[in-house]
């Protein structure tokens, strides 16, 4: 640094006699100019005019200059501007405060700025002139939107350039979490890369990489990142008991990308078609897809083995529902109350038996029924409904509390339910 102002001053003087400013005064005789005030650092955008300030007391005779130190460029001298850069200005005001103006100012403008005077020693002092830049995301570096299959290891990248140094954070434009294979879950995380190890379906979507550096405004991209994987198929109720003449909709649950085709077959293979008497709908939801099958007023042929298959590019998988048989439970209800007692059968109990019997005893209405049930020493309940279909047959069995001394049994029932109730007590 020494070295350099040395060479600086070299430079200055030579300039100053070249543009024959006027003569240089007699010293000694004379008040010496000083600074009033340091030169104040300045931080300016990219694109801005910056003003740097010199201001001097007792300056007459002399002049001041303005210096880049780095490149040893003489900027102004008094009021000419000496460079050649077209952006540089000079001016100054009755208070002897000397002006440098720098309009539109690039990153390459960054660094000290002396303003000197021409005494003999040179008095000098220098001001750091900051040029920040907004943040900028460099294209060509950062990923664009990729398409990986399941399991496979995924790293994003997002480079950023600014000034100073752009923070990146990565999160889901969805508002998700981000979730990691070692079990921890984000909203956001910092860093250029991204690394998703075993990516699973529920990582895709769209990620904002947002870099900022605290200079206005900050900037996002939006990468989106798509997760293939063979269709799974996923049923809830596999065995369902109906009656002739009954209405029952059979569910399927699929996943698959890229999307999947689904259909429902019967026995034979054939895919069964939208008709009178088969309904089917399928509701998408990204890449979950909730097909059902309505099947009006069964018939005999109605009975047996239906399949939802769901194929897509990658593989195909089918689930299997077995449509039963069981007789009309409205009349099995009056005819037969031998089976109604095997359906309640209550097994094993012993000292409260009267109670639990008397408790169970749960009428079968076709309105929403509720019983409570005390037990006082149970230590095992096996609940079991012999037909499951959710939305047709035999409703919902919900347990709705259960300790070791208290049972409440909350049967909703639409229609008749074939329930087999056991309870052991030790
Ligand atoms: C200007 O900034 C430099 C460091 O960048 C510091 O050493 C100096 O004291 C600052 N000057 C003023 C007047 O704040
Ligand atoms: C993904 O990364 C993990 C850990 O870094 C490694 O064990 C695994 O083999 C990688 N999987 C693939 C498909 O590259
Ligand atoms: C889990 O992994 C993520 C990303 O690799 C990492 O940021 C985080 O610190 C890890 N958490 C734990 C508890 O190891
Ligand atoms: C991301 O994974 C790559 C290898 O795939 C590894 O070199 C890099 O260090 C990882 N970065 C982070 C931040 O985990
Ligand atoms: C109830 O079940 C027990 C054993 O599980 C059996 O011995 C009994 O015969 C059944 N009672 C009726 C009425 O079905
Ligand atoms: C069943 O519900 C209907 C209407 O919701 C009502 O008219 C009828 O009385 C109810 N029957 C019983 C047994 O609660």
């Amino acid at each position: 640094m020494e070295e350099t102002r040395e060479n600086v001053m070299l430079v200055l003087l030579v300039a100053m006699i070249l543009v024959k400013l006027s003569s240089f005064p007699a010293v000694s005789a004379l008040e010496l100019p000083t600074f009033r005030e340091p030169v104040t650092n300045l931080t300016v955008a990219v694109g801005r005019e910056a003003v740097l300030d010199c201001a001097v007391d007792n300056l007459s005779p002399y002049k001041v200059a303005w210096l880049k130190v780095d490149t040893q460029t003489i900027l102004t001298i008094h009021s000419h501007v000496i460079t050649k850069n077209n952006r540089i200005g000079v001016s100054h005001s009755e208070q002897n405060i000397w002006h440098l103006h720098i309009k539109e100012v690039r990153e390459s403008d960054q660094g000290w700025y002396m303003c000197q005077i021409n005494t003999d020693p040179m008095k000098s002092q220098v001001g750091y002139l900051t040029v920040v830049v907004p943040p900028d995301i460099l294209d060509y570096p950062t990923s664009a939107d990729m398409v990986v299959d399941e399991g496979s290891n995924v790293s994003l990248q997002c480079i950023a350039k600014g000034s100073p140094e752009p923070a990146i954070t990565w999160k889901r434009e969805d508002g998700e979490m981000i979730r990691f294979q070692n079990g921890t879950e984000v909203n956001s995380i910092t860093g250029q890369i991204l690394n998703i190890t075993n990516v699973k379906r529920d990582h895709m979507g769209p990620y904002l990489c947002i870099a900022t550096n605290g200079i206005p405004p900050s900037v996002s991209k939006r990468i989106k990142l798509v997760v293939q994987f063979s269709p799974s198929v996923w049923i809830q109720y596999q065995l369902i008991g109906a009656y002739d003449d009954q209405q029952v909709t059979l569910e399927c649950y699929s996943q698959a990308f890229p999307k999947s085709i689904n259909y429902w077959t019967k026995d034979t293979g054939e895919i069964i078609p939208h008709s009178a008497k088969y309904v089917p709908e399928i509701i998408e939801d990204g890449y979950k897809v909730h097909m059902k099958l309505r099947i009006s007023s069964l018939g005999p042929k109605d009975y047996g083995v239906y399949k939802c298959i769901s194929k897509n590019s990658l593989g195909d998988m089918e689930g299997t529902i077995n449509v039963y048989r069981i007789p009309d439970p409205n009349k099995y209800l009056t005819s037969n109350k031998k089976q109604q007692a095997h359906d309640d059968n209550i097994s094993g109990i012993t000292r409260t038996s009267q109670i639990v019997r008397d408790e169970l005893n749960i009428k079968r209405t076709r309105n929403d029924t509720s019983r409570r049930i005390s037990l006082m020493e149970a230590d095992h309940v096996d609940l079991q409904s012999y037909s499951s279909s959710a939305h047709n047959f035999c409703n919902i069995i919900n347990l709705v509390h259960l300790t070791p001394l208290f049972i409440i049994l909350h049967l909703v029932n639409t229609f008749n339910c074939h329930l087999h109730i056991s309870i052991h007590i030790s």
